[in-house]
């Protein structure tokens, strides 16, 4: 015999004020991602027939993009195994030693073993991060646009200071951006290579950015004041093209040890989105902090992942075989956009778009906003749906108010057929708007 339940979860009136009333300010707080909203409308289109590129989703296609042999094989062994019990709330061993190898053979950085925490991906070791280093109120300051910041800084009741950014500047935040709001500060969250931008902080940039860290930091450590950390989410980090090289603050100064806590995961540098393995390397002290509160999150990554991703990290001819044909073909996807959009500007249209430098993600400028039609961002988006079956999200989804009419194109779940197809599209649903507005 079953009850069946579902009466008692049919709102009356009075009761769903009840129930608003019982949420707590977080759970109210929370706001849906526009990202999401926006992905499931077009899935929507999708399956009503049409033929949409989906440029909006920052996954990987396995049928494009698989992982790693290795990784894959040696989690399927683990788990054949009966590595099926807890792991420790910090990470299995083999798994942290092997990611603090692969940070002093990558980077030349040094850490101890006691500076990695591993977990289901990289959002809870950075959600962990937040709430651990921050009071109710305290300021966050984060470059916009950005990944995410604007969600963990809610959920901590963090006050978020997005500082506006400039595509002169890869959309990166510059140390004359930042300096009027460093007073108070606690977290600065810098990305790089940058979801959503693909674009890198140069070593200036990064130099500089340090060097306010450092300073403001000597000045509270003598203050007795509380600190001011970073977090260099550098998910994206082995996804660079060309001459374009990824860079890590204690490498350009090595006192940032002190203040830098890295977020990084199997996630995106080995296409392994639903693995769920992640980790943080950080001082010590912050990790010990990171481990007792996913003692309680119980945020682990599975065991046989953190195993597999272990056997992978400990293998750089492994790892150096997989990028090969995994950046080929992202960069082969993200070319053929750039080179199509590159095309259209030199011959007049009212588009611009920043050469791919690393992750999956091409920054592309349709300059329409305020023109006929054009109110906002949104009716921008939609034209390019409407007119070209091509799906992408705007800037204004990662908090950036400032870069108005910046587009993310996202290349991780299409074939370079699919963006074959799209092409003919958008150039002739740009050439439209154009001879339109132009008279
Ligand atoms: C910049 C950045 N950091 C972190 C994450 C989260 O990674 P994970 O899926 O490992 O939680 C993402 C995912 O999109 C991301 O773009």
């Amino acid at each position: 015999m079953s009850t069946d339940l579902s009466s008692y979860f049919e709102p009356k009136d009075e009761q769903q004020d009840l129930h608003a009333l019982s949420f707590s300010e977080t759970a109210l707080g929370m706001k849906a991602s526009k990202i999401l909203t926006i992905s499931y409308s077009v899935r929507e289109r999708i399956a009503a027939g049409a033929d949409v590129t989906q440029f909006t989703v920052g996954d990987f296609n396995p049928k494009y993009f698989p992982v790693p042999n290795l990784l894959k094989e040696s989690a399927r062994e683990a788990l054949a195994n009966d590595q099926t019990n807890y792991p420790p709330a910090d990470g299995l061993l083999e798994l942290r030693t092997a990611v603090r190898d692969h940070y002093e053979r990558s980077f030349g950085l040094n850490y101890p073993v006691s500076s990695v925490v591993v977990g289901s991906g990289a959002r809870p070791v950075l959600y962990a991060a937040y709430q651990c280093l921050i009071n109710e109120g305290e300021k966050v300051l984060a470059p916009a646009p950005g990944w995410n910041n604007d969600n963990f800084s809610q959920l901590v009741g963090a006050n978020l200071v997005s500082i506006p950014s400039r595509p002169e500047d890869g959309f990166m935040p510059t140390a004359d951006a930042l300096r009027p709001h460093l007073e108070g500060a606690r977290l600065l969250v810098i990305c790089s290579p940058m979801n959503p931008t693909g674009t890198l902080i140069r070593q200036q940039q990064l130099e500089d950015v340090c060097d306010l860290i450092i300073e403001e930091n000597e000045r509270r450590e003598a203050a007795g004041e509380r600190l001011l950390y970073l977090i260099y989410d550098h998910v994206y980090w082995m996804l660079t093209f060309g001459e374009h090289k990824h860079l890590t603050p204690p490498q350009v100064r090595p006192k940032m040890a002190r203040y830098t806590m890295f977020s990084d995961a199997v996630s995106k540098c080995f296409s392994g989105t639903g693995l769920r393995v992640g980790w943080m390397v950080a001082p010590p002290h912050i990790v010990a902090k990171v481990k007792a509160l996913m003692t309680h999150m119980g945020a682990w990554a599975p065991r046989p992942e953190q195993l597999g991703t272990a056997a992978l990290l400990n293998d750089p001819t492994a790892i150096q075989g997989f990028l090969e044909g995994f950046l080929e073909k992202l960069q082969a996807r993200l070319n053929l956009l750039y080179e199509a959009f590159n095309q259209w500007k030199g011959e007049g249209l009212p588009v611009d778009v920043i050469a791919p430098e690393g992750a999956m993600y091409l920054s592309v400028k349709i300059d329409l906003i305020g023109k006929e039609g054009f109110p906002d961002a949104e009716s921008v988006r939609l034209m390019l749906l409407e007119e070209a079956d091509c799906a992408v999200i705007p800037f204004d989804c990662f908090g950036d108010h400032v870069n108005l009419g910046w587009f993310r194109f996202s290349v991780g779940a299409v074939g370079l057929e699919d963006i074959e197809r799209c092409l003919p599209k958008l150039d002739k649903a740009l050439r439209a708007v154009h001879a339109r507005l132009n008279g």
